[in-house]
């Protein structure tokens, strides 16, 4: 059986737990064979030296590896910069879900998601590009989370919501059912969203507000 060549781009933290879910993948049914890490600043060597695994060279090398990659990197705006010079030189990404999480009905995944373990995914449910559910988030039935989409650990988005391009949703918190978050806006870990949230703007409390906004 031929294996899917794949290299995880960013050798941090992310890059070690993206590393995890691949094994824990081939555990089931040998699927990936993890070419290594690629970083421009070079990464966690030491620990990824441990795990039998190095970095080869810089996230341009992505354009002359025959593989296909896995974007690491918690910043949406490195993971769209990465993904269209990936795009450009004709690769694919490929997806990171953990056997441990559980995907409901008439889920859409796009390319190069990573899904955590413990992330709970209800029905029809579209992911973009790359989006990101870390460990333990929960994403309610009809949500539609747009591309470079990032959940941090333990957030619970609810049905229905909308996360439009590059959003951060930290860890623990909670949108409502129905609610809009515009695009590259990020909400505070802990936050409780309850009304629409505009473009741009970092909101934290409960209930959300952006910061420097009049309470
Ligand atoms: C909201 C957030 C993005 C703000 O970061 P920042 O722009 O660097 O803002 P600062 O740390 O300068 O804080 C600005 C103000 O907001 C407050 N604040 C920051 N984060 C907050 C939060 N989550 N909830 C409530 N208040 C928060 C700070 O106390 C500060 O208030 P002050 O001006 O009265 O002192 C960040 O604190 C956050 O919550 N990120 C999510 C990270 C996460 O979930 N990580 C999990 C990784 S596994």
């Amino acid at each position: 059986m031929t294996l899917g060549r794949v290299v995880i781009v960013g050798a941090g933290g992310l890059g070690r737990e993206v590393l995890d879910i691949l094994e824990a993948i081939n555990e089931r049914a040998p699927t990936y064979e993890v070419l290594g890490f690629l970083d421009d600043k070079g990464g966690d060597r030491e620990l990824l030296a441990r795990r039998g695994m190095t970095v080869l060279g810089r996230v341009d090398q992505l354009g002359l590896l025959d593989a296909e990659y896995i974007i690491a990197i918690g910043a949406a705006a490195p993971r769209r910069r990465i993904d269209a010079f990936a795009i450009e030189h004709g690769r694919h990404a490929a997806s990171a879900i953990h056997p441990a999480a559980t995907l409901g009905s008439h889920t859409v995944i796009g390319p190069g998601a990573i899904v955590a373990a413990g992330a709970r995914l209800t029905t029809n449910i579209k992911l973009g590009r790359h989006v990101q559910i870390h460990t333990n988030a929960t994403v309610g039935h009809d949500a539609n989370l747009q591309d470079y989409v990032t959940v941090l650990p333990g957030a619970n988005v609810g049905g229905s919501v909308t996360l439009e391009q590059d959003v951060t949703i930290g860890s623990g918190a909670v949108l409502i059912q129905g609610v809009t978050v515009g695009r590259l806006t990020t909400v505070g870990a802990g936050a409780v969203v309850v009304r629409d949230l505009p473009e741009g703007v970092t909101a934290v409390g409960v209930p959300a507000r952006a910061l420097g906004a009049q309470s």
